[in-house]
């Protein structure tokens, strides 16, 4: 069965091989890819450190696909702005990272970016309740945030359709990305749940893979029920 909504794919440059990046964006745009994920971590927020703005600059002067920045760091609203400057069209921050997360969407708004809101496996969605309104994404995280490669946590299944369903019911159109352990085997699960954006990094960029055919996979297996 087809499913009528939009679904983008966004591959995850944390699984890509840095020393041919320009090559491998490539390779997923000609894969049918529209979205880049670029996952920045400090070490603090989660136990790993990646890349930051030099490398968006580079990255956004090769590509004209969507480039967003899932940020996981401590004190997000400190940098934020300073993404969309650099090229991010999208931006999102952990909800667990910001007290402060109006003032946060509006700056990315203000900025020119779509603001989402991230959210860690364990953070229930009931502290989205008041924030939902302001975000033009949420993006629902189905491994802990830090490395690429996990396995996909199955209670995001479940998760997601709440989330849907929370947004429906308040007549809003954020939209859903889903981050982390995503397959070939479970797209289709999680786009039926409700996920509109799927971020995939090892199920592309893995040392085996082509990442424009994987790419090509996993948008035909997101358009399949299993
Ligand atoms: C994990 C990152 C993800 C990661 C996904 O902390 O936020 O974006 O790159 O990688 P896979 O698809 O391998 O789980
Ligand atoms: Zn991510």
């Amino acid at each position: 069965m087809q499913i009528n909504k939009m679904i983008q794919i966004a591959p995850s440059i944390l699984s890509a091989d840095f020393t041919k990046l320009g090559e491998q964006i490539e390779a997923v745009e000609t894969g049918g890819a529209e979205i880049l994920h670029f996952d920045v971590m400090d070490g603090r927020f989660v136990p790993n450190i990646t890349v930051g703005l030099p490398v968006l600059r580079s990255v956004r002067k090769k590509t004209r696909l969507k480039i967003d920045c899932h940020l996981m760091i401590v004190e997000p609203s400190r940098y934020a702005v300073e993404f969309v400057k650099a090229g991010a069209d999208m931006v999102s921050v952990h909800v667990e990272a910001d007290p402060h997360l109006h003032r946060t969407l509006m700056a990315i708004k203000q900025a020119g970016a779509q603001a989402g809101i991230a959210v860690n496996p364990a953070t229930s969605l009931s502290i989205l309740e008041e924030a939902l309104p302001f975000a033009d994404f949420v993006l629902l995280m189905s491994v802990n945030p830090g490395f690429g490669g996990q396995r996909f946590i199955p209670s995001s299944i479940e998760k997601l359709r709440r989330l849907k369903q929370m947004i429906v019911e308040k007549g809003l159109r954020a939209r859903i990305e889903i981050d982390g352990g995503i397959t070939k085997q479970n797209i289709a699960r999680v786009v039926e749940a409700g996920a509109e954006i799927i971020v995939a990094g090892s199920a592309i960029f893995d040392d085996n893979k082509n990442p424009s055919e994987a790419t090509k996979e996993l948008i035909l297996a997101a358009s399949e029920w299993v």
